[in-house]
């Protein structure tokens, strides 16, 4: 049952989707001023100036691992920047219908995108990842902020999640169940990174055909083996030809791609993130 009416972030107004536990006293407010920088909450706006007049903080707590023109991505540890984890968590659940709520950050890191202007570092988005997950899932909870939606901040979000598991030489999936938000991004996301490497393949040795294994496409693109295959199937790439699998991409098929990858303007690049996994 939804319970928050509005809340405003930054210059931003947003009508949530989905109950978020905020404390009682401000749920029946007609709307919640949020810090955009630190996440705190305040009852009204005149509450939000004064916090704002003490509030230092210009860009989420933690580290910036990642800085491409006015992107950056800030790493924040959930057990050292409980309270920022926290709030963090509050704001992403009026946007995410299924996921628990973790009380318990410390085992998470969580991954702020920011797009910077003269007035600070301004959050996109976020994902949470488990520090360590035993099925392999490389995020828990993704979120692009709504008034920055649909414009390929998303994706760019699940790259960034893939290239710190091809730094940690690792391949990674995200945690169960998906929204169907979430799915249509991520079938997106796998098949125009499976698709790159595909019609960029070449022929090798003397066989007129390129080859290559289902396990060299995860070992390229850190995507698990299942997710690849799936992304093939649904794809309907893989056909069966004199007793072997083959995987045929048409015209229409490679054009189609090539117009949704002119779309994909900004992309992460690898030279940006200065990260080394911990262990
Ligand atoms: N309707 C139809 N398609 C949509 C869509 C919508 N409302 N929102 C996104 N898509 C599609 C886009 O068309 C795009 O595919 P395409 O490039 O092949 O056209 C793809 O999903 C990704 O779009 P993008 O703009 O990169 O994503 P986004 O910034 O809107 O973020 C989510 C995607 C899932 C992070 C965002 O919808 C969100 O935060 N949802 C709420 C939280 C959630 O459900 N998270 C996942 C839970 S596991
Ligand atoms: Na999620």
């Amino acid at each position: 049952m939804k319970n928050v009416e509005m809340i405003e972030l930054g210059l931003h107004r947003i009508r949530p989707w989905y109950f978020s536990p905020y404390p009682q006293e401000l749920v029946h407010l007609p709307c919640i001023y949020i810090c955009e920088f630190c996440l705190k909450y305040r009852k009204s706006r005149k509450c939000l100036e004064r916090h704002l007049t003490k509030c230092t903080l210009r860009h989420p707590p933690g580290n910036e691992i990642y800085r491409k023109a006015s992107i950056s991505f800030f790493e924040i540890d959930g057990r050292k920047n409980k309270a920022y984890a926290q709030n963090l968590c509050l704001l992403a659940k009026l946007f995410l219908d299924h996921k628990t709520l973790y009380y318990d950050t410390d085992p998470f890191l969580f991954y702020v995108m920011t797009d910077l202007d003269e007035r600070g570092f301004h959050i996109v988005g976020y994902f949470s990842k488990e520090k360590e997950s035993t099925e392999d899932y490389n995020v828990a909870c993704i979120l692009t902020m709504p008034p920055y939606q649909r414009k390929g901040y998303g994706k760019l979000l699940i790259e960034f999640s893939y290239e710190l598991s091809k730094f940690e030489g690792k391949t990674g999936s995200p945690e169960k169940p998906l929204s169907d938000l979430g799915l249509l991004s991520y079938r997106s996301y796998w098949a125009q990174t499976i698709l790159e490497i595909l019609i960029r393949l070449k022929p090798t040795g003397d066989s007129e055909r390129a080859q290559i294994t289902i396990t060299e496409i995860c070992e390229l693109t850190s995507i698990k083996k299942e997710d690849v295959i799936s992304t093939l199937q649904n794809l309907q790439l893989i056909n069966y030809y004199k007793g072997q699998y083959i995987i045929t991409i048409n015209r229409e098929t490679i054009d189609s791609h090539m117009k949704a990858m002119e779309k994909r303007k900004i992309r992460i690049d690898p030279k940006c993130l200065h990260w080394t996994p911990k262990d």
